[in-house]
């Protein structure tokens, strides 16, 4: 039972091995044109993030679904080269003189140091840096990247000449986002999972302040030009369930971009993205043009990019509360405000020096986008390289960003299940078969589950009721989004999308996948008749599919009883428990899921606590 995930992840290496040694003998850099698709072979390039030449010729991508990095001439507006780099890109940077870059790798933990020439691509090197690297900024000096590691909740900071980690810093949990100051004194990074952004300064190696905000799904952090305020697009969970009433108020959830004054002189405000009838979802990028005339946020959902004019008049920002809708003065068309559809998924965003020319990174349209902020309009696309048909899997994925499919486009699937996972938060998607929705809607709140091997851990929802996924996906369109029910074969394209989502290489285990003597200890703990685990954590993915009574039952619950999750890649699915009560794993298993409380057998020690712990982190 222990071997069958391990042989998948051997599969899974071992393919994208041979994809890695395809495309490096894909002689692409010699080609004129852009990559053409050739063959069905040709590879989606889905760019997650983009960084800018300060002469602003050149753009890297970061292709997160190719494992390549593009080399853009934005002036020809063409593709001069691409190169392997790793399993999925998802952070990419340039130094200053443009010569030398760095890419990180989501699923790879590791940075690739790229030689930039001025058609010329090429990885010289690789730095280790942690589980789940995001965001990365090289700093002035040219020679120092610095590196958001999600799961170690760390900043790394690597030197790229020695190609060796020289720092790290405790941040907030998962950041994602990082930008340079503009005088190259400061870092400031998005805790996507906890409600907050650090600033950093560079000098002195320190969390110089925490800015804690209202907000979650942080994306793109960006400073304005003169240094003195950070932006991030992010979510606000309102807490509401999700009736079409409450979606249509703004009381489920919303979007919006945040602002923090660098010297804190000011509480953070917010400007929400919201129309009624018409709303904005996955908000993701966030730039501000070098002169401060223009702001810009993208919206991957509803396939967008937003355009904030700052001269005219005010932003209407709001320090106390947020709205639940876009304030009314933003509708008048008085040019402070402008939605320029793009299409597919757009990402991240930059700026060009003159503050009016936006490069927007589309991961579903395979693509670099040029947007003109003076007359907001698309005016040209730099394609990066796709297939010409989509595949079925492909189809799964733009459904399951699609916010069109949720009542008045509020949000899609990947709002509360981004990247296939969970972004930590509670929901009420009226899944659990309760009917009075008046007043039950704090209690009836459910952590939002992984999606990834959701195939193999039937039966779902926390209840466990529901006994087919296709079923559980067409309700997730019709309840969780109030949208309309799904075709067939557009479920067969989502359940083949969410058939991708794999785990990442477990971070806990040695290098050759072995156990650490404490979690040893701690496997022999959980499978002994003192914590009867395995009674219902059986199986290849240590879950019995079975229904347990376990004493979190709450007194209205609709189905009684409780599907033990599958505890696979546990340790980043924090907050624990149905209604997520539980913040670590030691919260959860030494109070409301304790083997007394569960099993009503002994007490665990501390110390066998603590190896029960290292065993559950290496699942
Ligand atoms: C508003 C947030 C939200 C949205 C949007 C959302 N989900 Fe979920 N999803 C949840 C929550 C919360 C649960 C747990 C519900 C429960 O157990 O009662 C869940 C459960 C699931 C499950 C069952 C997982 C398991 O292991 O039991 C699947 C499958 C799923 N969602 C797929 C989707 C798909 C596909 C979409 C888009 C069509 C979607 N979800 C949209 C929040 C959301
Ligand atoms: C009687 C069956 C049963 C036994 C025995 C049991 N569990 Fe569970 N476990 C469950 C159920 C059911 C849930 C979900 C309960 C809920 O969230 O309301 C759960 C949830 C969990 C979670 C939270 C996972 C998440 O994603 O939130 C962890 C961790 C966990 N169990 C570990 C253990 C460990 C370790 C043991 C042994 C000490 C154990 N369980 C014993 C049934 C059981």
């Amino acid at each position: 039972m222990k071997n069958r995930p391990r042989v998948r992840m051997g599969l899974a290496s071992a393919l994208a091995l041979v994809a890695l040694v395809l495309l490096t003998y894909v002689p692409f850099a010699m080609s004129d044109d852009p990559p053409k698709p050739t063959s069905g072979e040709e590879p989606h390039r889905s760019p997650i993030a983009l960084a800018l030449s300060t002469d602003g010729t050149r753009i890297l991508t970061a292709n997160q679904t190719s494992g390549t990095v593009s080399l853009v001439d934005t002036a020809a507006g063409r593709v001069l080269a691409e190169v392997a780099t790793g399993d999925k890109p998802a952070g990419v940077a340039l130094a200053k003189d443009g010569r030398r870059g760095a890419v990180t790798h989501w699923y790879g933990y590791d940075l690739a140091v790229l030689e930039v020439g001025s058609e010329k691509l090429e990885v010289v090197g690789r730095v280790a840096v942690g589980p789940e690297p995001r965001g990365v900024v090289i700093g002035d000096d040219g020679k120092t990247a610095y590196v958001a590691v999600g799961v170690s909740n760390e900043v790394v900071r690597v030197d790229l000449d020695a190609r060796e980690v020289t720092g790290r810093l405790a941040v907030g949990r998962e950041p994602r986002g990082l930008a340079l100051s503009p005088d190259g004194t400061h870092l400031l990074v998005g805790n996507t999972r906890s409600q907050s952004l650090s600033l950093i300064s560079l000098g002195s190696w320190t969390v110089e302040r925490t800015f804690p905000i209202k907000g979650d799904n942080l994306r793109q952090v960006t400073f304005s030009g003169d240094g003195s305020t950070g932006y991030v697009a992010n979510l606000r969970n309102k807490g509401f369930a999700t009736t079409r009433n409450n979606i249509d108020l703004g009381w489920v959830l919303g979007q919006c971009l945040t602002r923090v004054r660098i010297d804190d002189s000011e509480p953070f405000a917010t400007l929400t993205l919201d129309a009624q009838g018409r709303a904005a979802a996955d908000v993701y990028g966030a730039a501000a043009g070098r002169d401060g005339q223009y702001l810009a946020v993208s919206c991957g959902g509803t396939h967008e990019v937003m355009i904030f004019r700052t001269d005219l008049a005010k932003l209407p920002w709001r320090s106390l509360s947020s709205r639940d809708m876009i304030d009314p003065s933003l509708l008048k068309n008085d040019g402070r405000f402008r939605r320029v559809a793009v299409g597919g998924r757009p990402t991240e965003l930059a700026f060009a020096a003159d503050g009016k020319t936006l490069y927007v990174a589309n991961y579903l349209d395979d693509s670099i986008q040029v947007v003109d902020a003076v007359s907001a309009k698309l005016t040209h696309t730099i394609p990066l390289g796709g297939p010409k048909e989509l595949s079925l899997v492909r189809r799964g994925e733009i459904l399951f960003h699609a916010a069109e499919r949720s009542f008045n486009q509020w949000y899609s699937c990947s709002t509360c299940h981004p990247d296939g996972h969970t972004n930590g938060l509670d929901f009420d998607t009226l899944n659990d078969g309760r009917q009075d929705l008046s007043t039950a809607h704090l209690r009836s709140r459910k952590k939002v589950p992984t999606l990834r091997r959701v195939s193999e851990t039937g039966p779902w929802t926390w209840h466990g009721w529901q006994k087919s996924l296709e079923d559980a996906t067409i309700e997730s369109f019709t309840k969780s989004m109030q949208g309309p029910r799904p075709a067939d074969d557009e479920v067969k394209a989502l359940v083949a999308y969410l058939n991708t989502l794999e785990f990442p290489r477990n971070p806990f285990r040695n290098p050759d996948g072995s156990l650490s003597p404490e979690a040893q200890r701690g496997e022999a703990i959980f499978r002994s008749s003192k914590t009867a685990c395995t009674k219902c954590h059986s199986g290849p993915e240590l879950t019995d599919g079975k229904i347990h009574i376990v004493g979190l039952e709450e007194r209205d619950d609709a189905y009684e009883g409780y599907n033990p999750p599958s505890l696979r890649g546990v340790y980043d699915k924090d907050p624990f428990l149905h209604d997520g009560r539980s913040k670590t794993l030691r919260d959860a298993l030494t109070d409301p899921h304790s083997p007394e409380i569960v099993s009503a057998l002994g007490t665990l020690s501390e110390s066998e606590t603590d190896d029960l712990i290292a065993y559950l982190k290496s699942l």
